[in-house]
């Protein structure tokens, strides 16, 4: 889960990370009287779950508490890269000397804790990466013995960070990998990290993003949770208990297994090549035991998806047997029917393993047009493109 940028404040003040706290709003005339709490210049920022804001003129410096209210007037209901900004945080305007970056992340494919570093912060680390590689040091974290001073001076060594700053960066880094641990996050980011006049180190920015798989550990981050930019067919799949994930092409998946499911999106990707380019259009898991309502729940997620042109249902009965399943889609476009869904986009199903006889026999039975049985995971494959296609 991606926390906005006041948020992950909130975290880093929380283990120590020096940062500025400050006041989120959501109309304008809310933002004139937190600045004149704050009392001197402040700045309006966007908050919203997508990097770039400042380029993008979702922040702006305000003198005074009633320039506050008219850049966040101008701000709120701006869209940043897709994201609407339906709230801003008003907080203490720094002046900046330098801009640094920092970050801890899981690093998948080292298996490792990744922190990254450079003293050319501010602009967008990607660039950095891209254009003066060697201004970012990458440094592994050996996962059992994490970030001490140590290790943190080391980080701050490889990035050239000035002696003057040295210590307090590493002091920070020590506090941030603190946050990253404690909060079971999969990355914390600061950029930029400022060192202000008098020599103070400071995060500016913050992103965190949190495990979800831990947050059984955190019933406080339950609190963190705003679905206010999730999407909608997500957060309804979510609610239903189904796994997922929306993905830009026209195939709509589901099938009983995430590996089963992983496997059918790259037949699918491959055999719509041949069809106009076709891809998935998701990822939806139902499953072991997947009952009719499960099916149907399924199905009426992901027929509410507009760009999905036809659905394949890749089945393998395993504990579940395929004329349960079976049964399960013909229940499921009754019900879904009877609820006024309207089931038209062609449906390819392929069932295999357990009873699998029996259940295209009950398909084959039930005799809906929308229905076409295929024998193979890749011919279905190659006929739902077609279908998707057409
Ligand atoms: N509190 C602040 N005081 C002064 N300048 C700021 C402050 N917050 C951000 N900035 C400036 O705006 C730039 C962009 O802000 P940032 O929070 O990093 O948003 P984003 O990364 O989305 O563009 C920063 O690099 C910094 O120069
Ligand atoms: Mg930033």
């Amino acid at each position: 889960m991606d926390l906005y940028e006041y948020q992950a404040k909130e975290l880093f003040a929380a283990h120590d990370v020096p940062t500025q706290s400050g006041e989120v709003v959501t109309v304008a005339a809310d933002a004139l009287a937190a600045a004149q709490r704050i009392g001197k210049t402040v700045v309006v920022k966007a908050q919203v779950k997508v990097g770039g804001r400042g380029k993008a003129g979702g922040v702006k410096l305000a003198e005074t508490p009633e320039e506050a209210a008219e850049k966040a007037e101008a701000i709120l209901g701006l869209d940043i890269k897709g994201h609407t900004v339906g709230k801003v945080l008003i907080t203490e305007a720094s002046d900046i000397e330098e801009e640094y970056y920092v970050s801890f992340l899981l690093d998948r494919a080292n298996r490792c804790f990744l922190a990254m570093a450079s003293v050319e912060g501010g602009v967008e680390i990607e660039e950095v990466a891209v254009n003066n590689p060697t201004a970012l040091a990458k440094v592994l974290i050996d996962p059992l013995n994490g970030v001490d001073k140590a290790k943190a001076e080391e980080i701050v060594a490889t990035a050239n960070f000035p002696a003057d700053v040295a210590d307090q960066v590493a002091d920070v880094l020590v506090t941030l990998w603190d946050t990253f641990v404690g909060e079971d996050a999969t990355l914390v980011e600061v950029n930029p990290l400022v060192k202000d006049p008098s020599g103070k180190i400071l995060a500016l920015d913050g992103k965190v993003t949190l495990d979800e798989n831990a947050m059984f550990r955190h019933p406080d981050q339950a609190a963190l949770v705003d679905n206010a930019e999730t999407d909608a067919l997500e957060l309804k799949a979510t609610e239903l208990g189904l796994n997922y994930v929306k993905l830009d092409g026209e195939v709509g998946i589901i099938g009983n297994g995430a590996g089963l499911v992983m496997s059918t999106l790259d037949v699918v990707a491959y055999a719509g090549e041949e069809f106009g380019g076709v891809k998935p259009a998701n990822f939806l898991d139902i499953g072991g035991g997947a009952s009719a309502e499960v099916m149907a729940n399924g199905l009426d997620v992901i027929l509410g998806d507009p760009d999905v042109k036809a659905v394949f249902v890749n089945v393998f009965g395993g504990i579940t047997s395929c004329d349960a399943v079976a049964n399960g889609i013909v229940q499921a476009i009754e019900l879904l029917t009877s609820q006024g869904v309207a089931v038209t986009k062609p449906l390819v199903c392929r069932l295999d393993g357990n009873n699998a006889d029996e259940g295209r026999r009950i398909l084959d039975e039930a005799e809906h047009d929308i229905i076409e049985l295929v024998d193979t995971m890749d011919d279905a494959a190659r006929r739902v493109a077609e279908l998707a296609n057409a």
